[in-house]
Formats: structure tokens, sequence, C-alpha cells
């Protein structure tokens, strides 16, 4: 069935690129699109229009890494660096897990808040608890969210968060037998190396390969930990080598953070297909450093931008666009290196992501992943403003309550 959205239209095609369509109408043949028009073809006059007037019709987010079972201590626990944190107060808070009822309250209101704020992709952490995992994937599937979620591995220097290996291999089995959901599908998630024994990620590997599933994990973040890597694997040059060692560096793969990722360690992510999945708010809080995004992305790897709750503290996407603006600021003033721009930003927080997943942002033949934006309370502009200042205006100013609509996967979920 042809349905049609009409309104101001504004995506990134591709990076730096922006389009902007005003008045313009979004043609829809059940929920995938098929073109956006500026006058409305005649073929599709009479069709069932949703009329959105002067709001503007975005790309929704994807939040290609973020930990589901740190939503609870969002906004808490600045005042430690990575290690630490994840002692202090992460893997405690992770334990609480174990818990399904409590597993349920927050997990139903953080797919909630996802849509709310416009997020409609994850690649997404969860606990080392399988059941906690497929009721988290549950109500990702319920909220209309879309994407990958991973049982977390971990079965060294955990605390109580620590899993054995035979158990750690038994539920991950458990937990891939339970995953039956349409939109939401697994990814094998060892933390990162210090928390995973060599037995444990060789298994994995294997896994990924006879299984043909994805990879997520963490990959210089910071000093210490990069520094424990080398400690632990003596025989490997680069921590991106540990990975690669077990069969988990594949084309795919993602790998947050990437902050101390030198020329080297870059070159074999370009070469191998591995996503750095940048996360500027969680890079500042937890003192690991300011990614060299730019470099990235000139070098030919593929980057995608994560909020990383709660080592990040902002859930909407939207600030975190903003914060890795922000944060290439501080970069470019540190080596002269150009800044983000507003689309180029956007574009890494939306079609990127789009693109991991085997979409293209507003291209013809892909499901529609939108929102619609209502710039009602925003200050009153001093004179009219063209639609590209009213997008950057949005970017930097939108929030849940400027949302008036949500489209994931074709279909409308807000
Ligand atoms: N490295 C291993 N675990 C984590 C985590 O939970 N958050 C972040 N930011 N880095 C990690
Ligand atoms: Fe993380």
């Amino acid at each position: 069935m042809v349905t049609v959205l009409r309104g101001n239209i504004v995506h990134t095609p591709s990076f730096g690129k922006l389009e902007t369509v005003p008045g313009g109408y979004l043609v829809l043949e059940d929920g995938v699109v098929k073109g956006i028009f500026p006058q409305l073809p005649e073929e599709y006059a009479g069709c069932p229009t949703e009329d959105w007037r002067d709001r503007l019709i975005l790309p929704s987010f994807a939040d290609l890494h973020l930990h589901a079972p740190q939503y609870p201590m969002l906004g808490m626990g600045m005042d430690l660096p990575l290690l630490d944190w994840l002692n202090a107060y992460t893997f405690k808070t992770e334990a609480r897990f174990e818990d399904t009822d409590y597993a349920r309250r927050v997990y139903r209101s953080l797919a909630e808040e996802l849509i709310a704020n416009g997020t409609t992709r994850v690649a997404m952490f969860s606990s080392r608890h399988t059941d906690a995992t497929l009721i988290l994937m549950e109500e990702l599937e319920r909220a209309g969210v879309t994407g990958y979620v991973g049982k977390v591995n971990m079965d060294r220097n955990s605390g109580v968060a620590q899993e054995t290996t035979e158990e750690s291999l038994r539920e991950t089995l458990r937990w891939l037998e339970g995953c039956r959901f349409q939109h939401i599908k697994p990814i094998l998630t060892p933390r990162f190396t210090p928390s995973c024994t060599n037995e444990l990620m060789a298994e994995l590997g294997r896994l990924a390969a006879e299984r043909n599933l994805p990879v997520q994990s963490h990959l210089s973040e910071n000093a210490g930990e990069i520094a424990w890597v080398k400690e632990l694997h003596p025989d490997r040059e680069q921590y991106w080598e540990t990975y690669e060692k077990y069969g988990l560096w594949k084309p795919g793969t993602l790998m947050a953070h990437c902050v101390h990722s030198d020329e080297r360690e870059r070159a074999a992510m370009a070469k191998a297909g591995v996503w750095a999945v940048h996360c500027a708010a969680s890079n500042v809080n937890i003192c690991s450093g300011t990614a060299p995004v730019r470099r990235m992305l000139e070098e030919g790897v593929s980057v995608a931008l994560g909020s990383d709750i709660a080592g990040g503290d902002q859930l909407a996407m939207s600030q975190v666009v903003v914060t890795s603006i922000r944060a290439s600021k501080v970069k470019a003033m540190e080596t002269g290196e150009p800044f983000l721009t507003v689309p180029e930003a956007f574009y890494l927080g939306t079609a990127a992501g789009s693109r991991y997943f085997g979409g293209e942002g507003f291209a013809p033949g892909y499901p529609l992943h939108a929102m619609v934006v209502d710039e009602t309370a925003f200050p009153e502009s001093a004179r009219e403003l063209t639609l590209a200042e009213r997008f950057e205006r949005a970017v930097y100013l939108m929030d849940k309550s400027s949302i008036s609509a949500v489209y994931s996967e074709g279909r409308r979920v807000k």
C-alpha cells in the first residue's frame, strides 16, 4: 500500500552532504521508501497522506554502542576513570540484572525512552544474564527498536558480574536458542580483552564463524586498559590483534571508542571492514581522551556514533551528535584538523548507522526510519530561517518533547 508523508524533509544522503526539500513528499510503499519529491507525482494523488505541515522530517538515529544494564546509573559515577569506574560502580550495577522483574522494569523504560528520543536502531550490550538479555530484546522489539543485542561474555577480572568459562559458553548457546525476534538480532559480545580468557575468546570466535554472527566489543579506549592488554597478551603487538587472534576481527565487527588507535591499528580496521563506534561523551566523562574521527574517516575506517550510556550521560542521540561536534573542535584546536560540521556529525549519528544495518538513510528501497521534529518550543528567530539553519538549530535544541512522531522499519512507533 502506498502512503505519503508531507513536510520539510532534511537528510544527509552522504557524509557532508545536506539535502533539503521544503514542503516535500516522502512516498512509501508498505513502509519502504519509493522516493522524495518536491511535488507529489500525479500517480500518488489520492494516496493516504500524513501532512506534517511546517515540521521537519529527518532520519531517525542509530546508537551503535550502549550498555542497557548501566541505564540505572545514568548521570552517576563520574569521579573515576574507566578501570576503577568498572570495578567501583559498573559491575555491581550490572549484577542486579540477575533479578528478572527488575530487568523488565528497567528495560521497558529504556526501550520507550529510546523511541521517545528518536533512536530506532541500536547495537547494544546487555549483562551476562541470559534471561534479562531475552527480556531486553523483547522490550526493544515491543517498543519498535531494531538492531542487535548481545549477552555479554566476561569470565575474568569482572568482580561480582563474572561468570565461569563453562557458564559463559553454555549460557551463550541458551541465549541464542531464545533469540526469536523479528527486528532484534543477536551479536556476540566479549566485553573486552581483559574480561575474557583466551579459551572463551577462541570459542566465541569459533561460534561467530560457525553461525555467521556479528561481533561487538571495546578497543583502545584508555591508556591503562591498553597497557593491561599488552601484559595479558605479550605475544601480540597491538590491542586489535588480541581479537584477530581468535577470529573476532572481521567485516562488520563493531569496536567502541578507538580513542588511542594509532595509524597501524586504524589501517587494520579499514582493511578488515571493522567499524569504529565513536562515543564522545563517554570518552570525556571517564577520562579516556578524544578520538581522531576525521583521520579515521580519511583513512577509510567506517565510523558510527554511540551514546555508551552510562559512561556517556546522554541517551538522546541528538545530544551525542552535538557532543561529537564539540569533541571534534577540541581535537581541531589541538591538531589543526577540520572539526565535524553539523551535517557530517548528523550523518554519523543516522545514515552511517543505517548503512551498518544494510540500509542507506532515506534512499529508495529501504524501510523508513524517520522522526518528525516540532520547533514551536524553540526561541522565536530574528528573521526567516532557511531549512538548513532550522536543521542545525533542531540538532542542537531538540529533545524528546520536540519529537512528534517516530517511524521505525516502516512503521509508526511514536
Ligand atoms: N570497557 C569494558 N567495559 C566497558 C564499559 O562498560 N564501558 C566502557 N565505556 N568501556 C568498557
Ligand atoms: Fe562501552
